[in-house]
């Protein structure tokens, strides 16, 4: 196995058994140890940051409707949490700026842009990572490398990381076209391979796969060598760890 220095990250904050990008699946996995904790992040119609994974409130919330259409006061109308579990009720979609203030400065964030436009929502984020004292510990991914470059001119300090699915390759090119400007790359797990991991680390990067829940598939990452795992189960990930150092 590999050693503890693997970081546990929280995907969607513990959203195996809490309600996806809520405040409460952030304190859940920060209760059980999280290292890190993945997000997901659009503009709202009057461009505030939310933190949510799909574009409209149907799967996620009791509403329903495109988020670019509506304000903040409006989504925050939305119960974010009864849909998972009762216990839940009364979670509310929260700001990007909320989560920053909820999770502790020591805790890594990885900040996912899911909004596709370029231009907009770049330099709200910045303002607000800089505003919350959050560049040295935030990383910004996007399957759109286009956000990143954009954030990369705005602010060339920025930590990005490139995500890509299985058909997309190792990504090299993008790599090389940012010029060694990429902090991380963020992988489906089903894609990587100890060679793909072990170039990548002698590369510098840090190595992020994507999303592993099952304990084997955990431990087959940990011997290649990833720097952190996303996984829905940061409580599982911690236990593997701790039992890996006995
Ligand atoms: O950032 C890793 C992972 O979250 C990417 O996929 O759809 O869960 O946002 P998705
Ligand atoms: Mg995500």
């Amino acid at each position: 196995m590999g050693t503890n220095q693997t970081l546990v990250i929280a995907h969607r904050g513990a959203k195996g058994e809490a309600p996806e990008n809520t405040l409460g699946a952030f304190r859940l996995g920060l209760e059980q140890g999280c290292d890190a904790i993945e997000l997901d992040i659009h503009l709202t119609k009057d461009d505030e940051i939310i933190v949510i994974h799909d574009s409209t409130l149907d799967r996620t919330t009791d509403m329903t409707g495109s988020i670019y259409d509506m304000t903040l006061e409006e989504i925050k109308k939305a119960d974010a949490g009864r849909w998972f579990n009762e216990k839940y009720e009364g979670e509310r979609i929260p700001t990007l700026e909320e989560v920053f203030d909820l999770v502790p400065a020591d805790v890594m964030i990885n900040v996912e842009i899911k909004h596709s436009t370029q231009g907009i929502l770049e330099p709200l984020l910045l303002e607000l990572m800089k505003r919350k004292d959050r560049m040295h510990n935030v990383v910004v991914s996007a399957f759109d490398y286009r956000n990143l470059l954009c954030l990369k001119q705005l602010a060339p300090e920025t930590k990005v990381g490139l995500l890509y699915d299985v058909n997309n390759g190792s990504n090299s090119a993008l790599i090389d076209s940012f010029e060694a400007a990429v902090y991380s790359l963020h992988p489906n797990y089903k894609g990587i391979d100890k060679e793909k991991v072990s170039d990548a680390i002698a590369l510098g990067l840090q190595v992020y796969p994507w999303t592993i829940n099952d304990e084997s598939d955990m431990a087959q990452a940990i011997d290649y060598g990833v720097s952190g795992i996303i996984t829905d189960y940061p409580g599982r990930l911690r236990d593997l760890l701790q039992l890996a150092i006995r």
